[in-house]
C-alpha cells in the first residue's frame, strides 16, 4: 500500500476507519496527564529530575520506592550489553550511568559509519532530554526501548525556534532502514492556540527509506510526525498530535496504529 502524500488527509480518514474494529494501543491515562503536565513544567523551564521520576512512578507500585533500591544501577542486566556478533553490535544508553553512553546521540555517533551490520542502541527505561540526530551515513541503526511509555526522546524546538518546521523535531531521521521498537518521541513545546504562526513542533522527522516503527509512541500537538519520504511501516503504534499531526511525502503503512487528535479545550495552556 503506497499512497501519494497529497491524499494525506483521505489517507488519515480511511486508516480511522480501516483500524477501527482492530485493537488500539491505548496509552495508559495517567502517562498522557504526566506528559501534558511535562510539558506545561518543561516550558516554565523547572525541568529535570521531577518529571522522570513521576513518569516512573507512574508504573510502579507504591511499595516498590527508590527507598528499597540501595544502588540506582541495581536493576540493570547483567553481562550486558552482549558481546557484538559478526552481524550485529549493541550499544547500551543509560541517563544515570550505569552503561556506556548517557544521551542517545553520544550512541549514534559511536556507531561506525556505513556499517553493514545492524547496531541496536539499547535504551533504557527515563526521559531523554536531547535533540537526536541519526546522519545519512548510520544505517541499519536500532532504537530499542522499554515500553512506549518507560523510554522517551523530548526535546521542544518549534518552527521557529529551529529556522522551520522541517529542522524541529526532537529527533531527525535520514539514515536508511531505520528501525525503532517500544520507545517515544516527543516534542513538548508549548501547546498552539487556533492561528499561532510559527509553533509547528515535529516529534521525529523520518527522512530515510525503509524505516520501521514497532509499540512506538508519537506525541506532540501541531505537526507532532512529519513522515517526510521514503517507505515506512508503523506496527502498534500511538501517534498524537492536535493539528497535521501527521504529515510528508513519505509513502507509509500505518497498521494497527491508533491516531489521538487532541482538543485544545483538553489541553491547557
Ligand atoms: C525549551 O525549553 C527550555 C527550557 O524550559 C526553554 O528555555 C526554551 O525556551 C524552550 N524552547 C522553546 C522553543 O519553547
Ligand atoms: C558469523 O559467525 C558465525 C558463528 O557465530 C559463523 O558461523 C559465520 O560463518 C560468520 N559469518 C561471517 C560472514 O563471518
Ligand atoms: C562498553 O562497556 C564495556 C564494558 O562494560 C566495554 O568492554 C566496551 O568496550 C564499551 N564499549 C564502548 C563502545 O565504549
Ligand atoms: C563518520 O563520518 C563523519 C563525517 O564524515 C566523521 O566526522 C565521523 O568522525 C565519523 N564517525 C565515525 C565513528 O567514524
Ligand atoms: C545496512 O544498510 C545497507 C545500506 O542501506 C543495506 O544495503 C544493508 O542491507 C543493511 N544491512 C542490514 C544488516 O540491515
Ligand atoms: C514491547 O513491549 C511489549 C510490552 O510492553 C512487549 O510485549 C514486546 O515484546 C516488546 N517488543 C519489543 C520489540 O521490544
Ligand atoms: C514565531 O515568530 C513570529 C515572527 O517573529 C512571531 O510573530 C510568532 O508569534 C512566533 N510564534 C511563536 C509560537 O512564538
Amino acid at each position: 500500500m503506497s499512497l501519494p502524500g497529497t491524499s494525506f488527509s483521505i489517507f488519515i480518514a480511511l486508516l480511522a476507519a480501516a483500524t477501527a474494529c482492530t485493537h488500539f494501543m491505548t496509552p495508559n491515562p495517567l502517562f498522557v496527564r504526566n506528559l501534558i503536565d511535562f510539558s506545561l513544567t518543561f516550558s516554565s523551564s523547572v525541568i529535570p529530575s521531577t518529571i522522570p521520576y513521576k513518569l516512573e512512578r507512574s508504573h510502579h507500585n507504591h511499595h516498590h520506592d527508590k527507598k528499597t533500591i540501595q544502588n540506582i544501577c541495581d536493576d540493570f542486566p547483567p553481562d550486558f550489553p552482549p558481546p557484538d556478533t559478526n552481524t550485529t553490535s549493541i550499544l547500551c544508553v543509560d541517563r544515570n550511568g550505569c552503561c556506556n553512553f548517557t544521551t542517545v546521540q553520544s550512541a549514534v555517533d559511536a556507531v561506525r559509519n556505513f556499517s553493514a551490520k545492524r547496531t541496536t542502541v539499547w535504551i533504557n527505561s527515563g526521559i531523554y532530554f536531547e535533540k537526536v540526530i541519526v546522519p545519512k551515513m548510520k544505517p541499519n541503526i536500532t532504537f530499542q526501548g522499554q515500553g512506549y511509555a518507560s523510554t522517551a526522546i523530548v526535546w521542544n524546538d518549534t518552527a521557529n525556534s529551529s529556522h522551520g518546521t522541517f529542522y524541529s523535531g526532537s529527533v531527525q531521521v535520514f539514515a536508511t532502514n531505520f528501525i525503532a521498537k517500544n520507545i517515544s518521541f516527543m516534542n513538548v513545546a508549548p501547546i498552539p492556540r487556533p492561528g499561532d504562526v510559527g509553533a509547528q513542533a515535529v516529534a521525529i522527522r523520518v527522512a530515510g527509506d525503509q524505516a520501521a516503527f514497532w509499540g512506538c509512541g508519537f506525541f506532540g500537538a501541531q505537526d507532532t510526525l512529519h513522515d517526510d519520504r521514503g517507505r515506512h511501516y508503523f506496527k502498534d503504534c500511538y501517534i498524537q498530535g492536535s493539528i497535521d499531526f501527521i504529515f510528508g511525502n513519505g509513502k507509509s503503512f500505518y497498521e494497527d496504529s491508533r491516531l489521538y487528535a487532541s482538543e485544545f479545550s483538553s489541553l491547557k495552556y
